[in-house]
């Protein structure tokens, strides 16, 4: 009977499970009874989940050993005891009250000392997992996945040494993995997706001989991956979304799914790779692979999905090139591959094949290709420009020039740099030098090869935020967006230049900014922060869509750079808060929501690029709304005016205009965390506070207020939030706020934790929504068409 539950992988575990149990449950006496104390269990257990609808058919005198399984509740015996408990709740199912205790639950669920097998899926359980599971002395599979558990792993769970499947995807668990939990002698499936966890993983994980499952996607880990060589049974290794990186982890041949996609992975594959003839999906997108690609991969005995896209793998491929029958999707895009299409890509229909921006000769106009020179310049690193340019003397050329030379001069210096640093240190990578350089340089050399005026007109590349890709724009197409600079384009000028509105041939609005550059601008700190505006893209962000230079004709130095961003069309926060809105100002629910997102964006700007964008001053009239209400932060520490170079990145401690942090100690991050705390207030209170000193009164009174009564805290809320809010979720924000205003850096909380807050006060307003619906009123009226004249500032 313990086998039949033990099923070789987890996905497949859900699609059979029914069927198992309704075998399993034939098997078994059905005469069987259960002992009351159990059925008492049982019934507390429904109470303590606050009766859901699932559990109505539950009652003292039902025989639980032989009521029919379902998709949702199962109850398994043997001989008068439970075994098997699974309880499924719907997607999407409220948190459970605030007096529920994820203590007493767990205590109750102690119980039933031969449960073998517990789901807890979906059921709004809220709250740190407690040690005192562990007195399921017999846990073998555990699955409490949807649910809103926060904390570590209890280190409690490893005395539990039978245990072979954890499961605890979708929650809030935070914190890094600890050592003990590579110690599980039988564990055959761990699976931590979309958590908070963070850390690199703990060598002890080597030791995982039997683990079949490794899914760890949707967290922040970062660091390399254990040597995994030693885990001969490892199927589906899912890392998908984390920081990992740079080397390629080392692997079993076994594997069946190998998920490497959307890290931070930078080094060549290894031609072993070739050798995994049970590999049936392998992604490796998304990160900044390099060196040749292995066109073995392709006809791989086993292999069905193979996504390589957004790297910079090199190679030729021939037509003749073989693909394995089974193979139905196959993602090369945006490489620097050349050659021809092997025919088994463009033949079949069965297979979607994609293979555009690479430099492959297709035999067909629109496919969206660079030439042949591209790639073979980015692979060998050498900013030489295609002769063609040179007879057309504009403005545009003599800057491509500029780039040209700027970059040649950066992998010069950097081969110096590479070979004093070889010589002095242990010679640890065996990569050749030309590769790590032209990773450097390739980026500023990509976007400037795209905006050749030959691929301008060619469809662009709509990325997961739905942008095109970064390319760069010409000065005629600036001017004609902006109508030569009219004053009706005009937005405003602020300490970052002056904006414009202009709108593209395509029709699109775009933001566009303009900085004067003084002729002493150093020019490689100057491309490096173009590369590092690139990459600015986020959801949170007014993102960057391109960049164009303008230069002086005498001695080619650069006088203007435009910096063209998405345009935000929807007023900025404060608009939608202090009721100056037409449209009236956003709900409590919809505050926490923009939260979140500015919260988002200011951990993009530290952590998503490095090096990360600090001391941004954000206001509230820094932050725009689109249409769907997401919010935006729009005029961060952009990475390029000369006097902004000392305040961006590197770790360094720049003194900051703000008093509190004006210590010798580096607290970058916390500057940006204050800035936040400000926005709160504003969005608590419903009004904008006027100065400093203002600030600090305000933030000591609602630190006096949130230990009072839920009348009081809702009295000084914004009038246009008191009735919609939550008195917990109130609360919670007015702790983050506090929090963030604390004078000294050192004490105020991370982004992160900042974030996981804000993430839990969202929750518990949700569940009070739900209770709470009928007196509830939704102060915004329905989307009008966006319009387009508040916006930047
Ligand atoms: C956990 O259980 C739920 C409900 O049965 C299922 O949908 C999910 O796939 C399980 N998780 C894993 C990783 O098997
Ligand atoms: C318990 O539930 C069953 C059906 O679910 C019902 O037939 C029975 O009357 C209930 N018993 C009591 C005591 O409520
Ligand atoms: C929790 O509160 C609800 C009412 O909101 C009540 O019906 C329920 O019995 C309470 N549960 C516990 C465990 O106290
Ligand atoms: C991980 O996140 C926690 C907060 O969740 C934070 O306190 C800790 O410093 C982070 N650790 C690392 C190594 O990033
Ligand atoms: C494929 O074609 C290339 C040249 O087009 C040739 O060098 C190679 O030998 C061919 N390979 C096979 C297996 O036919």
């Amino acid at each position: 009977m313990l086998l039949l539950y033990m099923l070789p992988m987890a996905k497949r575990f859900n699609h059979q499970m029914v069927l198992v149990l309704a075998i399993t449950l034939l098997l078994i006496n059905q005469s069987e009874q259960l002992e009351s104390s159990q059925t008492r269990t049982l019934l507390r257990v429904r109470s303590l989940l606050n009766y859901p609808d699932i559990l109505s058919s539950w009652n003292s005198s039902i025989d639980f050993c032989n009521t029919e399984p379902t998709s949702q509740v199962t109850v398994v015996c043997y001989e008068k005891s439970i075994t098997q408990l699974h309880i499924i709740g719907s997607k999407g199912t409220p948190l459970l009250p605030r007096n529920f205790s994820m203590d007493s639950f767990v205590k109750a669920l102690g119980k039933l000392q031969d449960l073998k097998v517990l789901t807890l899926v979906s059921l709004g359980l809220w709250g740190p997992l407690p040690g005192k599971i562990s007195r399921l002395v017999s846990l073998e599979i555990l699955n409490m996945s949807s649910n809103s558990l926060y904390g570590t792993i209890p280190h409690e769970l490893s005395s539990v040494t039978g245990l072979q499947t954890l499961i605890l995807d979708d929650n809030i668990f935070s914190g890094q993995l600890p050592e003990w939990l590579g110690s599980f002698p039988i564990l055959t499936v761990l699976s931590l997706r979309k958590n908070l966890f963070n850390g690199s993983l703990p060598e002890s994980f080597t030791g995982l001989e039997n683990l079949r499952v490794l899914a760890l996607s949707h967290n922040h880990f970062y660091g390399e991956v254990p040597d995994f060589s030693s885990l001969t049974n490892l199927q589906e290794l899912d890392l998908e979304d984390n920081a990992f990186g740079p080397r390629f982890p080392r692997l079993g041949n076994k594997l069946v799914r190998l998920v490497l996609g959307k890290n931070r992975f930078r080094s060549g594959i290894p031609s072993e790779l070739s050798s995994f003839y049970q590999l049936e999906w392998l992604d490796l997108s998304l990160n900044g692979f390099v060196g040749p690609f292995p066109p073995l991969l392709l006809s791989l005995p086993s292999i069905t999905y193979l996504n390589i896209a957004d790297n910079k793998l090199t190679g030729m491929l021939f037509e003749n090139t073989s693909c394995n029958a089974e193979l139905e999707f196959v993602d090369l895009s945006s490489n620097l591959l050349s050659g021809h299409l092997p025919s088994c890509l463009s033949d079949s229909k069965d297979r979607v094949s994609l293979y555009a921006r690479n430099c492959l000769a297709t035999g067909n106009q629109n496919q969206n290709q660079n030439p042949f020179s591209f790639c073979h310049n980015e692979a060998l690193a050498v900013g030489i420009l295609p002769h063609h340019q040179k007879s057309k003397i504009s403005k545009i050329a003599l800057a491509m020039a500029i780039t040209g030379g700027i970059i040649g001069g950066i992998v010069v210096l950097g081969l110096v740099f590479m070979f004093v640093r070889r010589s002095n240190a242990d010679n640890t990578t065996k990569k050749p030098t030309t590769r790590l350089i032209a990773e450097k340089a390739s980026t500023v050399y990509t976007s400037k090869l795209r905006g050749d005026a030959r691929y301008m007109s060619q469809t662009t590349n709509m990325g997961t935020l739905g942008l095109p890709a970064y390319r760069t724009f010409s000065l005629e197409e600036i001017e004609v967006a902006t109508n030569n600079f009219d004053t009706s384009a005009f937005m405003g000028e602020g300490s970052q230049g002056q904006m414009y509105r202009g709108r593209l041939k395509d029709g699109t609005y775009v933001a566009i900014r303009c900085l004067k550059m003084k002729k002493s601008h150093s020019s490689q700190s100057f491309m490096h922060h173009v590369e590092l505006i690139s990459r600015l893209r986020y959801r949170h962000l007014v993102s960057a869509l391109g960049h164009c230079f303008e230069c002086y004709l005498d001695d080619s130095s650069v006088s203007r750079i435009f910096l063209i961003f998405e345009y935000v069309p929807n007023g900025t926060l404060r608009s939608w808060i202090s009721g100056g809105h037409e449209r009236g100002s956003l709900t409590w629910a919809q505050r926490i929501s923009a939260a979140i997102g500015i919260a988002k964006g200011i951990q993009f700007l530290h952590t998503g690029i490095v090096p990360g964008v600090y001391s941004n001053h954000l206001k509230t009239t820094d932050i725009l709304m689109d249409q769907n209400l997401v919010a935006k932060i729009s005029s961060y520490n952009l990475p390029l005016l000369a006097e902004n170079v000392d305040k961006v990145g590197h770790g360094t401690s720049a003194p900051t205009k703000d008093p509190s942090t004006s210590t010798r100690v580096s607290y970058d991050d916390k500057s940006d965390v204050y800035d936040f705390g400000v926005i709160l207030l504003e969005m608590i209170l419903g009004r904008p506070s006027k100065s400093k000193n203002q600030v600090q009164i305000l933030k000591n009174q609602l630190e006096a207020i949130m230990a009072t009564d839920d009348v009081t805290r809702r009295r000084v809320a914004d009038p246009a939030v008191r009735t919609s809010c939550s008195d917990q979720s109130l609360k919670t924000m007015m702790e983050i706020c506090v929090r963030c205003l604390v004078k000294s850096p050192a004490e105020r909380p991370s982004v992160e934790d900042v974030l996981w807050n804000l993430q839990f006060a969202a929750q518990v307003q949700d569940a009070w929504k739900v209770d709470s619906q009928s007196s509830e009123g939704s102060p915004v009226s329905p989307f009008e068409p966006p319009h387009l004249r508040v916006a930047f500032r």
